[in-house]
């Protein structure tokens, strides 16, 4: 009886002690930056005949907190996969900059919006995305997947809503307000890949270019090069009439 008192009275200290010990444990982690994987050790990875042999090659690299976790904060990416621009930045983890990934057929990205900002219309070739919004508001989506069904698919989001993007399907966020926005995206596929629409569109011939509009009397093929070079590398400034609002100069 008694020690089944002192072992409760141990236990519950235990866990008093364990918990506090969890709250007190100081956690500076926000700068934490990602390891560099070299060619050899890419490689390597990328080799390894079964998971349980690539993550064994992980574990022996450091610290599990350093091989199997990703700091998204953009402070640590500098040259964010997901690209950058005047509109905002996306951070992406993939098979390559996260080798914990590779064959488990997923990626994260995480997408910062300023006011008015827009991730310009792209696909991602070989992933379905599911993108939700974790801070802000007032975030507009919309899709074209295929012909048979081509018209835009849209959606308005507010904090912790979700869209869908299917594999393929060319599509954007839009950033309609005068606040920041952040948004999460889950991946099907290690790699998924992106291709930016207009900014590919107009890397084409530019006879091709010319013709597939209707040959408009704007565009010619002498001026293509010009127009494609003033089309924003990724993230860009949205909608005018957001822009009037929050008095942002474009
Ligand atoms: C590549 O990285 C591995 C693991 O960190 C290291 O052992 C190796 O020396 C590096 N190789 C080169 C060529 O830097
Ligand atoms: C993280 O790094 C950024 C840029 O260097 C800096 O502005 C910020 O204060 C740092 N945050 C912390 C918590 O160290």
């Amino acid at each position: 009886m008694h020690s089944i008192l002192l072992n409760i009275g141990l236990l519950s200290l235990a866990s008093l002690s364990f918990g506090a010990t969890i709250h007190l444990e100081s956690r500076s982690s926000v700068n934490t930056t990602n390891p560099a994987y070299n060619k050899t050790l890419t490689d390597e990875l990328e080799l390894a005949p079964t998971s349980a042999d690539r993550f064994t090659i992980l574990k022996n690299q450091g610290p599990a907190d350093a091989y199997f976790k990703y700091n998204f904060n953009l402070a640590v990416n500098s040259s964010p996969g997901g690209g950058t621009g005047r509109g905002g930045s996306g951070v992406l983890a993939n098979r390559k900059n996260f080798p914990a990934l590779i064959n488990l057929g997923v990626a994260a990205s995480v997408g910062f919006l300023n006011p008015c900002g827009m991730n310009t219309p792209h696909t991602h070739p070989r992933a379905t995305e599911f993108l939700i919004i974790a801070s802000g508001g007032n975030v507009k989506t919309g899709f074209i997947q295929e012909e048979g069904e081509n018209t835009e698919l849209t959606t308005t989001l507010d904090q912790y809503e979700g869209a869908i993007f299917p594999m393929g399907s060319i599509h954007y966020e839009f950033n309609d307000s005068c606040a920041p926005a952040v948004f999460i995206t889950a991946f099907s596929s290690d790699d998924p890949g992106l291709s930016r629409t207009a900014q590919n569109f107009f890397g084409l011939n530019p006879d091709i270019v010319d013709a597939d509009p209707g040959f408009p009397s704007f565009l010619d093929h002498t001026n293509i090069a010009r127009f494609a070079a003033t089309i924003p590398p990724a993230f860009a400034l949205g909608a005018n009439s957001c822009l009037d609002r929050c008095g942002i100069k474009y």
